[in-house]
């Protein structure tokens, strides 16, 4: 079917074979390749609706003040010994971390995937790890922190190392010339896309965010925890990302998924805990005020299930793990307070996106 434009003395033909042709050719991997980043038509609708959530979130490290924790950090008395380690290890841990996540997204799972609209959330996701990092070095400088004591952490805190080198172990598999039609090779992204995603942001990360919500619902450097509450919004929206992802890859590749692989990604999850249970133990060597190492150990169990789960797998525990610490979850979810106001923006978004609503509103 051919739709035709007479444009003064000029016709032009749009052929719409074509553009079905091209809706059909894409795929999460192995898709048509072009050099023009066609958008359209969308394959994958629920990542462009994702990118608009993600460029709706959209959050600056300096918009937020820092002066009452620059004051908490200076007085002795405001905060505890175990309050000043766990931010401490935060930024230690995070510095680094956010950064690895999105090398992985631009160098391994971006470079892999074909669809543009796929490219397109994935571009944006590596752009909020930058925000991310940048904003971990916004804390470190507003507080006085030793940036060199942050590289220490990562070098010398043994239970940090093994959480990164799970990671970069499994980046480092795809980043050399695969034929991306072997099954093999397949599954090693839709593990990578696993790990990153659901054990890693998803699960991983949830240990210290936890712990420096506990300080922020304290009314302890609530700067530190506003950032790492807007941190969380869009941990949310890539633990997503990665879960479409895998189970697209997985659809487009039935061969893959097959039992012994859903069982090897049930170990790496297993493996997972197991670190972050290790961490939240340095993290914690002694008890503090709402923080106890045993309650954000089962906070992880928990949380871990709930991905697996999400993404098709059977979970660890068969009996549910009961979530310990239920007032994280309010302060983690974001988007609740958004669907409090039903919809409309809440007052973190910025002035932009506030005069758009003005303007559909009219
Ligand atoms: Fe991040
Ligand atoms: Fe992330």
């Amino acid at each position: 079917m051919q739709t035709r434009y007479e444009i003064g003395p000029r016709t032009f033909l749009l052929d719409a074979d074509k553009a079905q042709a091209a809706l059909a050719g894409k795929r999460v991997i192995g898709g048509r390749e072009t050099m023009s980043f066609n958008l359209l038509p969308l394959r994958y609708g629920w990542a462009y609706e994702l990118y608009r959530t993600m460029k709706a979130n959209h959050w600056e490290p300096e918009d937020v003040p820092m002066a009452k924790d620059i004051e908490q950090w200076r007085d002795p008395r405001a905060l505890t010994d175990i309050d000043r380690w766990i931010v401490r290890m935060g930024i230690g841990y995070f510095s680094a971390a956010e950064g690895i996540v999105g090398d992985n997204v631009i160098h391994v799972v971006r470079e892999l995937v074909t669809a543009a609209e796929l490219k397109l959330v994935l571009g944006r996701h590596a752009h909020e790890e930058n925000i991310h990092a940048d904003s971990l070095l916004y804390m470190i400088s507003s507080l006085g922190i030793d940036p060199h004591e942050c590289e220490a952490m990562f070098d010398d805190i043994p239970t940090i190392v093994a959480k990164n080198r799970f990671v970069t172990d499994v980046s480092r598999e795809l980043r050399r010339d695969l034929d991306m039609n072997d099954p093999a090779a397949k599954r090693l992204l839709a593990k990578n896309v696993f790990v990153f995603g659901q054990c890693m942001e998803g699960t991983q990360f949830y240990g210290l965010f936890g712990m420096i919500l506990s300080l922020y619902r304290q009314g302890k450097l609530t700067g530190i925890g506003t950032m790492f509450r807007y941190t969380l919004r869009d941990e949310s929206n890539h633990i997503e990302v990665f879960r479409r992802l895998l189970l697209e890859l997985a659809a487009e590749n039935p061969e893959i998924w097959t039992e012994d692989f859903r069982e090897e990604l049930r170990e790496l999850m297993r493996e997972a805990v197991t670190l972050e249970q290790r961490f939240i133990a340095d993290c914690l060597p002694v008890e503090g005020m709402g923080l106890s190492a045993e309650d954000f150990s089962q906070y992880i169990d928990h949380i871990a299930d709930r991905r697996l789960v999400a993404c098709g797998l059977e979970p660890l525990h068969h009996i549910a793990i009961e979530n310990p610490l239920p007032w994280l979850a309010e302060l983690m979810d974001v988007r609740k307070e958004q669907n409090f106001f039903e919809g409309r923006v809440t007052e973190y978004q910025k002035a932009s996106s506030l005069a758009m609503v003005a303007d559909d509103e009219l």
